[in-house]
């Protein structure tokens, strides 16, 4: 299939990228590198063995992103554009409200005109709010989410579901994400956050290569096995073949929309996941208990029975490997990717 990969060249967008060109597909992606350093396009075309075309767009711009999808033609749209901090959402609502949304209608709105009808959108565990049994079922309603960015995937999700009402031809995977770490396998690509990260995992590898003096660990007194909160960490590479697999499946779907789990069914602490990774480092790490973080919840994971019956998919890479290529990734490119592009590409489709 020819597929246009909507924020390609963010940390989960380059993995997916590189697993659907190792099955064939052919890639567009469209970034405006907000969030990304257009250098990873380097590597994807090293790793890729040639070049991989991109549109550097703004996909909040409906007329230019309408002419993307004219040019790429694609069969399907995979689409990782948006704002994904859940702190500066609290800061910023209108921004993320206003990117996460306006990114959707615009590739929609293309869509529609240009008869695309396979979307692959990613969501995020964020949408099963506090109240939902764990493992978390993607038959649980109603959906909620504690901060605005979580808002934005229940809302855009609420729309596709409308969209899909609304055109029976439409075939919609929603990919409700876990918590996505690891790196690819060959250290070239992981994930580089700007500024200081928010996250567990980028957080530890900044530490290890002496970028942070010391984790923070948010809270050791909640009703866990340790204190610490457990989470449902999957591979990247993981979540980039149910990318793949979800898209391959779209075609065979009974419904217009249908939400899957990708995680891996399993609940580590914050602890356990501080222990792996000072084992991949081979030497201790600072780290000191400090209080709560107001909104984490004591633990969750997911169900991944859906996505095993239905995709065919199932995470297969454990904590070892996950900590292993974060550190081999982190520990090759300490200050994340290169600021520059070594050079442009012939294929490349000027902005
Ligand atoms: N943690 C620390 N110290 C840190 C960072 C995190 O102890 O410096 C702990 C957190 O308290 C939590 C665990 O590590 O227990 C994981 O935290 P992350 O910030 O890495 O991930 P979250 O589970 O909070 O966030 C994830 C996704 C978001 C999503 C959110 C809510 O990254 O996109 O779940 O479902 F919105």
């Amino acid at each position: 299939m020819r597929v246009l990969v909507a924020g390609g060249a963010g940390y989960i967008g380059s993995h997916t990228v590189l697993a659907l060109l190792a099955r064939g597909h052919d890639v567009v992606v469209a970034d405006d590198f907000s969030n990304a350093r257009p250098s990873v396009m380097d590597r994807l075309a090293e790793l890729a063995g040639r070049p991989v075309a991109l549109e550097e767009v703004d996909l909040t711009d409906e007329a230019r992103t309408e002419e993307v999808v004219a040019r790429s033609e694609p069969d399907a749209v995979i689409h990782f554009a948006g704002l994904k901090a859940v702190g500066e959402s609290v800061r910023e609502p209108l921004a993320y409200y206003r990117t996460n949304l306006d990114a959707t209608f615009s590739l929609l709105t293309a869509m529609r005109t240009h008869d695309v009808r396979r979307l692959v959108f990613s969501s995020s565990a964020t949408v099963y709010g506090d109240h939902a049994p764990v493992p978390y079922p993607e038959s649980y309603e109603p959906l909620a989410a504690a901060s605005p960015y979580g808002r934005t995937k229940v809302m855009i999700e609420q729309v596709l579901t409308d969209v899909g009402l609304a055109d029976p031809d439409l075939r919609i995977a929603l990919l409700r994400y876990f918590n996505p770490v690891g790196a690819h396998a060959s250290g070239r690509l992981g994930e580089d956050p700007q500024g200081v990260p928010n996250n567990l995992v980028p957080y530890v590898a900044q530490v290890a290569v002496g970028r942070r003096d010391r984790l923070q660990i948010y809270g050791d007194d909640y009703d866990t096995p340790d204190g610490t909160c457990l989470r449902d960490y999957i591979h990247v590479e993981d979540l980039a073949e149910g990318h793949v697999a979800a898209l391959e499946h779209l075609e065979a779907m009974a419904t217009p929309v249908r939400a899957f789990n990708l995680g891996s069914g399993r609940g580590t602490s914050v602890r356990e996941l501080f222990d792996a990774f000072c084992a991949a480092v081979g030497r201790p790490l600072e780290a000191e208990v400090v209080g709560r973080r107001p909104g984490d919840l004591p633990a969750y994971w997911a169900d991944v029975t859906r996505a095993a019956d239905e995709l065919g998919w199932r995470a297969t890479r454990g904590l070892e490997e996950m900590v292993a290529d974060v550190w081999r990734w982190q520990s090759a490119n300490p200050d994340g990717y290169p600021r520059e592009r070594a050079g442009q590409h012939p294929d490349v489709t000027p902005a």
